[in-house]
């Protein structure tokens, strides 16, 4: 049924994508990082089936996709300060790639996108499927992640089609996604670009272009309901946030998922845990009656279990489990993203 909207990608159908877009309606697009939800990001009745489709609160701003850094250039303006010039002609370096760049606003999208902000996200995705499809559009395609609102991100079309089957016109299947966690976000300021949002591009990758980078840490919101994305659409009379991301709770299975660490033997039974491994099963663990286990990478290569995490934690989530129980990672490279999604996940 949902599968039904799963569609191989070729130039007819892609065709057909840009066709649906230009008509109004919400397609799945396969990206590096994970599928997004996607409309014509200037469409604003578009862009506010997304926030439907998605239970998301309408002061969350979607990032806007593009095929080429000169293409997302017109939609922002980088060039009335001289470090900001400088930001964006290094951080187009990492283009196309799992990075995306906030700027003041420029061109008109439809209001939806930025929720009210003067500040635009932009990024070039590297897939090539969405980049023939960014292509034939021509116009910028608004695409938040293809989950609804608060739950994992989507790595493969079927994520998008069970969850989205009804409000979508079709899902291209690109295949699993190369990243499997979202793109890295930075905002470009007149100092040093501030990090948003740790994913596909490392800090260190960051550093090493921009000799800084501010780590934003974000606040607690004052109002739960105004910041959860499960609290469904908000009014858009809310002040927009700073980047609502970074909310805490995020990506979040309906079953429990806390870290490894966390894990205390003698008061759950194993046969009723899924037990998600980083890398081989430790010798220590072989006489624990596991109910289910999933090792993310034979080798314990960290961007391996990125590429794997989300679509495990999924799996897990649909097993009669009571607890999911994670291992953890160091901070370093893509390591940084995958300890977010895990600490998030397990509020
Ligand atoms: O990898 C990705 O970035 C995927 C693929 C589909 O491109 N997209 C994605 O979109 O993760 P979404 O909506 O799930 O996450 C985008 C984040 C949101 O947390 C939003 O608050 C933040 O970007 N954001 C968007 N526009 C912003 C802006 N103008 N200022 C600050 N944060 C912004
Ligand atoms: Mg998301």
């Amino acid at each position: 049924m949902a599968d039904s909207k799963i569609v191989v990608p070729t130039d007819v159908t892609i065709a057909a994508a840009a066709q649906a877009l230009a008509a109004g309606k919400l397609i799945g697009v396969p990206t590096e990082t994970v599928y997004g939800l996607a409309a014509d990001a200037t469409n604003q009745l578009a862009v506010e089936r997304i926030f439907q489709a998605k239970g998301r609160p309408a002061n969350n701003p979607l990032i806007a996709h593009f095929a080429n850094a000169d293409q997302a250039r017109r939609w922002i303006n980088v060039d009335d300060d001289a470090t900001i010039t400088w930001q964006w002609n290094l951080a187009t370096t990492f283009w196309p790639g799992p990075l995306t760049v906030v700027a003041p606003l420029r061109g008109s999208v439809a209001p939806a996108v930025t929720a009210g902000a003067e500040t635009l996200a932009v990024r070039v995705p590297n897939h090539p499927v969405m980049q023939s499809l960014l292509e034939s559009f021509a116009l910028p395609i608004a695409a938040p992640s293809a989950n609804r609102s608060n739950y994992v991100s989507p790595t493969q079309a079927n994520h998008v089609a069970t969850a989205f089957g009804d409000s979508i016109e079709m899902v291209l299947d690109g295949g699993p996604c190369d990243y499997g966690v979202e793109s890295t976000i930075i905002r470009l300021t007149p100092t040093v670009p501030q990090l948003l949002r740790p994913g596909g591009i490392s800090t260190e990758q960051l550093v090493s272009v921009f000799g800084d980078i501010e780590l934003i840490r974000h606040q607690a919101p004052a109002s739960p309901s105004a910041n959860t994305d499960s609290a469904g659409v908000e009014p858009a009379s809310l002040a927009p946030l700073p980047s609502p991301g970074l909310m805490r709770k995020h990506y979040s299975p309906q079953t429990r998922l806390i870290k490894a660490s966390e894990f205390d033997l003698g008061k759950m039974n194993p046969a009723k845990v899924a037990r998600l491994y980083f890398s081989p099963q430790p010798q220590s663990d072989r006489p624990i009656a596991f109910g289910w286990i999933r090792v993310l990478s034979p080798t314990g290569d960290l961007n391996e279990v990125a590429r794997h995490l989300f679509a495990a934690i999924r799996e897990a989530d649909q097993l009669p489990c009571e607890l999911i129980v994670i291992d953890e990672c160091s901070n370093a490279g893509i390591g940084h993203a995958i300890m977010d999604r895990v600490h998030r996940a397990a509020t």
